[in-house]
């Protein structure tokens, strides 16, 4: 018996990094998962993974491709459990002094509407049936959500929104919904960047990252498997909503003299 027997799942930025490893887990653990990418990508997981996954090619920062992401779920399995709000993009640690002034607006409109308007958008299509199911969410937070130099001005504020996000639609879903976020430091991604800065992909670990890290590795995407398993359990998270589980490796925690104290 797996931990998410039954569920129905919309889970966005399925087609790679943390998003693919999660639906992987989630669908050896009995869920059956609408997974939602802007890349073609994702249309592997149907061969992959069987038919517990019916993958969906859209562009999550529309309200369009969240209502064919809730419809697909809704048309397929006739129910909906948990929505996650995975899907993300990157500035590539850039600077405000690099940004030049007249592309700022586009490139944070551009940003914020993958980070920070499309968990929105999702909720709200999703929200007539996870109100149905006495459901729940998860976002995607990072480290960037609470410290600095996790990424670029533009980054580091939209992740601190993300986890603004998650209280503030815990507390208006209570008691129906519960609402948590997942906040990683490093895992092996590369992520897309905004074309108004024109950047393509970039990669999520930085030279020198793993000494940095008081625990001496990176994480495998998989590393986050197990909290997303954890908060989308009706049993096992029963009394989480509001919560935002930190998985930094010790970023937050870290030495000054070393990163830390056995190393
Ligand atoms: N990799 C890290 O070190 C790290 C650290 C902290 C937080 N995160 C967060 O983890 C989440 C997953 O990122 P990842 O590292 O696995 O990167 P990734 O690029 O491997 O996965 C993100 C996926 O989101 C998809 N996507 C982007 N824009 C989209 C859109 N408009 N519509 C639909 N899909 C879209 C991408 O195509 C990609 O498949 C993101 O929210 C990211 O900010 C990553």
């Amino acid at each position: 018996m797996g931990a998410l027997d039954g569920q129905i799942v919309v889970f966005t930025g399925a087609g790679a990094g943390i998003g693919r490893a999660v639906v992987e887990r989630y669908v050896a653990e009995g869920a059956c998962v609408v997974a939602v990418d802007i890349s073609e990508r994702v249309l592997e997981l149907a061969s992959e993974l069987g038919p517990a996954v019916r993958p969906l090619v859209a562009d999550i920062a529309t309200w369009e491709g969240n209502t064919a992401a809730v419809d697909a779920a809704l048309t397929t399995w006739g129910r909906l459990d948990v929505f996650v709000a995975n899907a993300g993009i990157t500035d590539a640690a850039r600077p405000l002094e690099d940004i030049p002034g007249e592309r700022l607006p586009t490139a944070f409109g551009e940003l914020f509407g993958v980070n920070v308007l499309a968990p929105l958008l999702g909720v709200r299509a999703a929200l007539d049936s996870l109100l149905e199911s006495r459901g729940s969410v998860i976002i995607t937070g990072s480290f960037a959500g609470s410290n600095t130099a996790g990424g670029g001005v533009l980054y580091t504020a939209s992740k601190h929104a993300v986890h603004g996000l998650v209280r503030q639609l815990a507390y208006e879903l209570a008691p129906d919904v519960r609402v948590n976020g997942v906040a990683p430091g490093v895992a092996p991604t590369r992520l897309r960047g905004t074309v108004a800065l024109g950047q393509t992909t970039a990669d999520s670990v930085l030279d020198g990252t793993r000494e940095r890290l008081p625990l001496q590795a990176i994480p495998p995407t998989d590393a986050y498997s197990g909290i997303f398993t954890l908060l989308a359990s009706r049993t096992e998270a029963a009394a989480m909503t509001g919560s935002v589980v930190t998985a930094d490796s010790g970023l937050s925690v870290r030495g000054i003299a070393r990163p830390g104290g056995r190393v």
